[in-house]
């Protein structure tokens, strides 16, 4: 079946993730995390992901900007930054203006070129993603933009993955979903779709019972493999 509708992850896949942090640490305020910005980003995001799925296991739904700040309560208490304010306020507000990947726009036009249906599917909030879209720019070239919101549960849950199908009317196997979390894209495996993983950094592949179809480095290989 050929490729119509091309799904992507917001955060970690068009969004780089670490960039609030990485930012902070450039900034005059914040001479103190020069050295610690990268693991403060990697406690942030991995405490991030867990609260989600420990929240939809446990039937305890929150949305993901409460789950994230929950996520940098945690990281900052462990890098012993708890208390630091304005630090935290900068980067919670940076996390709203994430840059995008420099690929993204590109890849993005390039799809909308092809004739395919284009949106994000992501765990953030609405409110959250319009403002990681806006500040990117990315508006333009894409269709739509599903939240978990409208479900209120998380990935991999199979009800965040129908939400494709009842937004643009594809069987499963048209849609290319592509995600830089190795656990969604294998979630989405095991759904159906056909899956791309963008793994920049070189980790291994999760060991659970779906694998992605595809695994790339970055995203600027995405609209050839659209088209098949
Ligand atoms: C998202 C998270 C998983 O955007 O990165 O859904």
């Amino acid at each position: 079946m050929p490729i119509t509708t091309c799904i992507f992850d917001a955060y970690g896949t068009l969004f780089d993730v670490a960039a609030a942090a990485r930012q902070a640490a450039g900034e005059a305020e914040f001479p103190h995390l020069q050295d610690n910005w990268a693991d403060l980003a990697n406690h942030w995001r991995q405490k991030q992901l867990q609260y989600t799925w420990l929240r939809a296991i446990t039937n305890a739904h929150a949305d993901f900007w409460d789950v994230t700040q929950d996520g940098l309560d945690w990281a900052m208490e462990a890098a012993g930054l708890r208390g630091d304010t304005a630090l935290r306020q900068r980067l919670l507000d940076l996390y709203w203006e994430l840059q995008a990947y420099p690929e993204v726009p590109a890849m993005l036009q390039a799809l909308k070129d092809a004739g395919m249906n284009t949106a994000i599917l992501s765990n953030g909030s609405p409110a959250m993603l319009d403002g990681a879209v806006q500040s990117a720019g990315l508006g333009g070239v894409l269709d739509d933009v599903l939240s978990v919101e409208s479900v209120g549960i998380f990935k991999p849950d199979a009800r965040v993955y129908d939400l494709v199908g009842q937004r643009f009317g594809c069987a499963r196997n048209e849609v290319l979903f592509v995600s830089s979390n190795g656990w969604d894209a294998a979630g989405a495996s095991g759904y159906g779709f056909v899956t791309a993983w963008v793994n920049r950094a070189g980790d291994p592949v999760d060991r659970l019972p779906w694998k992605p179809a595809h695994i790339m480095a970055d995203l600027t290989t995405i609209p050839d493999l659209a088209k098949g």
